[in-house]
């Protein structure tokens, strides 16, 4: 027996025969010579077979094999450097494991409702390969900050009585003849745990019944979410800019491979360092002018106002104090200025859209209540909400992070339909 290994680790069998358990990703032929391109989900290598090398029976089923057949391949690893890998097989055996018919997704060119209709499918070629790859790597970058930093994990539920980000995107369910939503966000909770534990994060999925189709919304998202005591706005912000900066600089050090697959141009994810610039609504409402938007002032920006927002700068960009009207209810507002709440939302570069909502709270009783009431919601709903404020209420920020718009944006992939490995979107569930 010779050893198993993922084409990853080709570097520590430099030399030595070894063995690969994978699909066919392509073949081609050279008179008396096939390169099969092998990949096992770490990598690709091109495994050359020699017909005056190996056995008939062995040359010979490469002529049975089909693109995205699953095989067994052994042979010895040579170094090459013309490969990307740097390293490629010269095979001496091989055992089919099941032979693949008419696999759908050919090397010509699918439209997106084909290749989207085929995502169990599509997730197994390159450029979709790279991405969720680059969300692995994100989401692990995510938990890692905040491991570091003493936060710890408390996840929030998914069925939930009440609504977090307004009423109108909820997705309703039967709860044993009750209604119940699925979580818009899991802030609410993330609160309570605060208070109980100083800085808080959850990470889970998120449901909003977007009526929009465009390409920054999905039906059903990862939201990660800390949550610090003792947090006013500019604690806030400092944590958000540390935060995605940390995610971009390690995706850079470890996913090189993947971002040159995907061709992204990485200079602006070079330049996500700290500080971030940091404006007012009034002076991104003053961009907009400068640019010649008719922008109704008080509005809440449209995904276009965001493009042009975010190009007016090389790294993301950080917009505050938004009208406290077009936002959550449990957002504090500035005593200094109480039109506006003690709010923020970080914007990717290069038009991608707001990858961070976040506030600092309201954390007094009697204005909380109000606010409540304000907005229509059921008080009852919110009593252990409210206890907070009771209980040695203390300031408090927070705010979410969409992994998918990250995951757009430092892939540079248009649509986050892409983002996600199997997207819920305004008209698709299926697979
Ligand atoms: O700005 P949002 O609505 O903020 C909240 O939900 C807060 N409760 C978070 C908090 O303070 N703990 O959403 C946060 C982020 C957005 O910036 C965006 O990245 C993402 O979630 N997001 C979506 N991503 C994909 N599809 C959708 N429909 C999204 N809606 C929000
Ligand atoms: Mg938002």
């Amino acid at each position: 027996m010779k050893p198993v290994i993922r084409i990853s680790q080709s570097a520590q069998y430099e030399n030595q025969e070894v063995t690969i358990k994978g699909w066919l990703y392509n073949m081609r032929s050279s008179g008396k010579v096939r390169f099969l391109l092998v990949r096992d989900g770490s990598a690709i290598i091109q495994c050359v077979v020699v017909k005056s090398e190996v056995s008939d029976e062995v040359f010979e089923k490469t002529e049975l094999l089909t693109q995205e057949s699953s095989l067994i391949v052994t042979g010895k690893l040579v170094a090459d450097k013309r490969s990307p890998l740097g390293y490629e097989m010269h095979v001496s055996d091989i055992e089919i494991v099941q032979i693949a018919k008419d696999y759908p997704i050919t090397k010509k060119e699918h439209g997106i409702d084909f290749l989207m209709d085929h995502r169990h499918l599509w997730i197994r070629s390159k450029r979709q390969h790279a991405i969720l790859r680059i969300r692995h790597e994100i989401i692990n970058a995510a938990r890692q900050f905040f491991n570091e930093r003493d936060f710890v994990l408390v996840d929030s539920p998914i069925f939930t009585p009440n609504a977090a980000e307004g009423t109108t995107t909820l997705f309703k369910t039967d709860y044993f003849g009750s209604p119940a939503y699925l979580t818009q966000s899991g802030q609410l909770y993330a609160e309570a745990a605060c208070m109980a534990f100083g800085r808080v994060y959850c990470f889970g999925p998120t449901f909003r019944a977007e009526k929009s189709k465009t390409r920054r919304h999905l039906t059903e998202f990862w939201m990660i979410e800390p949550e610090v005591a003792y947090f006013d706005l500019q604690d806030d912000m400092q944590l958000a800019e540390e935060f995605v900066s940390y995610i971009v600089q390690t995706v850079l050090k470890n996913r090189r491979a993947e971002l040159e697959t995907l061709e992204r141009d990485t200079k602006i994810l070079e330049n996500t360092v700290p500080p971030f610039p940091k404006i007012h609504y009034n002076e991104a409402v003053e961009i907009l002018k400068k640019h010649g938007v008719d922008f109704p002032y008080g509005d809440d920006f449209g995904g276009a106002d965001e493009t042009i927002l975010s190009e007016e700068f090389d790294k993301p960009v950080i917009i505050h104090h938004y009208p406290a009207e077009i936002k959550a209810f449990y957002m504090k507002r500035d005593p200094q200025e109480p039109q506006f709440a003690l709010a923020m939302d970080m914007l990717a570069p290069e038009g991608y859209g707001e990858i961070i909502g976040g506030s600092q709270r309201e954390d007094d009783y009697d204005t909380l209540l109000q606010r409540i009431r304000e907005h229509n919601l059921d008080e009852k709903d919110f009593e252990w909400y409210l206890d907070l404020r009771k209980y040695g209420s203390v300031p408090h920020a927070g705010f979410g992070l969409g992994i998918e718009r990250t995951v757009a944006w430092i892939t540079g992939t248009k649509h986050v339909r892409e983002t996600i490995p199997f997207p819920r979107l305004l008209q698709r569930i299926y697979p």
